[in-house]
């Protein structure tokens, strides 16, 4: 996992939902009804295709060109590995002169994301703690396959999970510094990312013993829905890798995930380790700046919270 900015392809919403017809029709050979955008974060488009008889798949592009072979690994591996929904891979084409970005079709999850939910983010406390218990359940399936050596899913050689993990995030630390000299990095963010690191081996005193295989990026964008108010699927592992499991909680609390009691339900169901909280601070607020010096976004109502939470964590300690 290189720590560096990656530049994304540019790809026009309009030009893209052609692509995905084009794609489709020459992958599945079908006539096509429509073709609808979904969503899509810093790198990746989802778009939805409709065939003329009612069959629907989605196509999703990736507008950086190290992310496809990763992607549909993930997704087999972690299909295998869980109970509820995760779409299938139908195929994948690399980017070429007809068209320049990598994509890949998968199996349609009904429904939408959790987010948009908005039947499920108002209903009652029980029905968010039921929804709760479907999610972390499905996920403790994922976390129960093991292997014997820590690191990405492609290549696990760690025998520790601090030998990948600690220098990883001091990687991490380095750009934010470079970035923070060049004006790129507010002063607070850089600050708590210090004192977070000069704890480390506080934080991280607790030998992570098993290698659980993790999804990486289930925040509730990535978890769906059906309409109702279901879950029917998980979507889109990014770092998916052999780690500790707790590394799989603090996307529970980002963007509205606190409202489903996420990680709490997940602690109490199966249980975490004594610096569960300061752990999660660490993994969130470095994974943040992660993803800023990858594609030069700084999400502000997501980073803001999660230097505030790193704070409050290490005044505990
Ligand atoms: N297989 C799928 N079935 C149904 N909806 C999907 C599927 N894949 C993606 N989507 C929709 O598209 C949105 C963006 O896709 P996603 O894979 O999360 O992209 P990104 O990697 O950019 O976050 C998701 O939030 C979801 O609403
Ligand atoms: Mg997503």
């Amino acid at each position: 996992m290189k720590v560096e900015r990656i530049k994304a392809i540019s790809l026009d919403k309009k030009i893209a939902q052609k692509y995905a017809e084009e794609i489709a029709f020459q992958q599945i050979g079908q006539p096509i009804k429509k073709v609808k955008y979904l969503g899509g974060g810093s790198f990746g488009r989802a778009y939805k295709v409709t065939f003329e008889d009612d069959k629907k798949i989605v196509v999703k592009f990736l507008r950086a060109s190290d992310m496809l072979e990763k992607e549909i690994y993930d997704l087999d591996l972690l299909a295998a590995n869980c109970s509820v929904k995760i779409p299938s891979v139908l195929f994948s084409r690399k980017a070429d002169d007809e068209i320049p970005v990598d994509c890949y079709g998968m199996e349609l999850i009904e429904g939408g994301n959790a987010v948009f939910s908005l039947g499920l983010l108002l209903s009652s406390k029980r029905k968010r703690k039921q929804f709760a218990d479907e999610v972390t359940t499905a996920l403790y399936n994922i976390h129960c396959h093991k292997n014997d050596k820590f690191g990405d899913t492609l290549c696990p050689t760690y025998s520790r999970w601090l030998d990948f993990y600690k220098p990883f995030a001091h990687q991490i630390l380095i750009k934010a510094e470079e970035m923070f000299s060049n004006g790129e990095l507010p002063q607070k963010v850089i600050f708590t990312m210090r004192a977070a690191w000069e704890k480390f081996d506080i934080i991280f005193s607790e030998e992570v013993v098993e290698a659980c295989l993790v999804h990486g990026d289930l925040n509730i964008a990535n978890i769906m829905v059906d309409k109702n108010h279901k879950l029917s699927g998980f979507i889109d592992p990014l770092n998916s890798m052999y780690a500790d499991r707790e590394y799989d909680l603090f996307q529970f609390d980002n963007l509205f995930g606190k409202r489903f009691y996420l990680r709490k339900t997940y602690v109490e169901k199966y249980g975490a380790g004594k610096y569960c909280d300061a752990k999660c601070a660490f993994y969130g607020l470095f994974n943040e700046a992660y993803c800023y010096i990858k594609s030069g976004m700084l999400v502000s109502f997501i980073m803001n919270p999660l230097v505030k939470n790193m704070n409050k964590r290490l005044a505990e300690l």
